[in-house]
């Protein structure tokens, strides 16, 4: 309830009188107490004034980055219920699957401020310091063939750029790209990452984990990743509410996610996809375990595979699979 008080106090703006809240949200005068007193425990600055009732003061300089200002800022109708958050974990891949094998439910969401074993693609590390990044899992069970499980690691790019783009101001929108499957960067550098990790049957999914890692913050970058990775706050030259884009991100996926299953394909999304993707039309080499080659990236076909010609060929590659380069570096 603390999240709804504060999604309340933010938005109302003025006073709001014990007894309002009390009806709102169906409780007692004591619970509305306790809980706007454990929100100014947690550092909200929320007035409380005899006959006039309680005052959220924004604080434009503080980033709350917790459990309750999360909630406060959701829209969605399911996607991120429950909500478990962690100062610190090893990996919120972990703790989903975890999760998932004890029986959570389909939109849970496992957030971190600091993972101390942070997961990339392909057995990689994600350095995951506290304090100014995004570390996120969604637990997802849905009822499609396995096959097509993969595209949802493309739907979840797709959202995540839109809600950057969001935050980006005019002149900066045109930065943001994909590179396939699912790499989101910013000015040709990468800002995030994407590992989805599932189990399977078959013919069934028990559940599909989609872990995120944004560089929101500032970060000094290891020598070999300098010229390739970047920072939303780096591009931007001011922090960014974690909360804020993480909602605004959830409520994209909800949207996305909900005509996926729909569909089971990237028609909806193709075109847009498509739009974004800083490979196409670039020569790539493709690391296929089977043999690498290189060839020109057209686009991604519906069902999300990288379409590349090669020596007068078209082939189809699958994101499981293989990796993509630049013919020059990242991109
Ligand atoms: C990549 O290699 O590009 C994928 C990086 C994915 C990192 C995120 S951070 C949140 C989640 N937990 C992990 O351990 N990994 C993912």
């Amino acid at each position: 309830m603390r999240g709804k008080i504060l999604t309340f106090l933010r938005e109302r703006k003025d006073y709001v009188s014990g007894q309002e809240l009390c009806d709102f949200f169906g409780v007692s005068r004591t619970a509305v107490w306790k809980a706007i007193h454990k929100l100014q425990e947690e550092g909200y600055q929320i007035e409380a004034v005899t006959n006039r009732g309680y005052h959220l003061v924004e604080q434009e300089q503080a980033e709350f980055f917790g459990a309750t200002e999360i909630e406060s800022r959701l829209h969605t109708k399911w996607l991120g219920t429950p909500l478990y958050f962690y100062p610190e974990t090893d990996s919120t891949n972990v703790r989903a699957k975890l999760a998932a094998e004890e029986g959570e439910q389909s939109g849970a969401l496992f957030v971190a401020d600091k993972q101390t074993a942070g997961r990339g693609r392909r057995g990689r590390s994600w350095e995951s310091p506290a304090g100014g990044n995004m570390y996120f899992t969604l637990l997802l069970r849905p009822k499609i063939a396995p096959d097509r499980a993969s595209m949802l690691t493309l739907v979840a790019a797709m959202a995540l750029t839109k809600a950057i783009k969001d935050f980006l101001p005019k002149e900066e929108k045109p930065k943001v790209g994909i590179k396939w499957p699912n790499d989101v960067v910013l000015g040709g550098r990468k800002v995030s990452g994407i590992l989805t990790e599932m189990s399977t049957e078959p013919e069934h999914i028990h559940y599909v984990v989609i872990g995120i890692g944004v560089n929101t913050g500032r970060q000094e970058w290891p020598e070999e990743l300098a010229d390739k990775a970047t920072s939303l706050e780096e591009t931007l030259g001011h922090k960014v509410n974690r909360s804020v884009l993480l909602a605004r991100f959830l409520e994209e996926l909800e949207k996305a996610y909900e005509t996926f299953l729909g569909t089971e394909d990237m028609t909806f999304l193709r075109e847009e996809y498509n739009e974004l993707s800083v490979n196409r039309e670039k020569m790539v080499r493709v690391l296929d375990p089977k043999g690498e080659y290189e060839g020109l990236a057209l686009g991604i076909n519906n069902r999300g595979e990288l379409l590349v010609e090669t020596q007068g060929e078209v082939r189809e590659v699958y994101a499981g699979e293989v990796s993509v380069r630049g013919m020059l570096g990242y991109i």
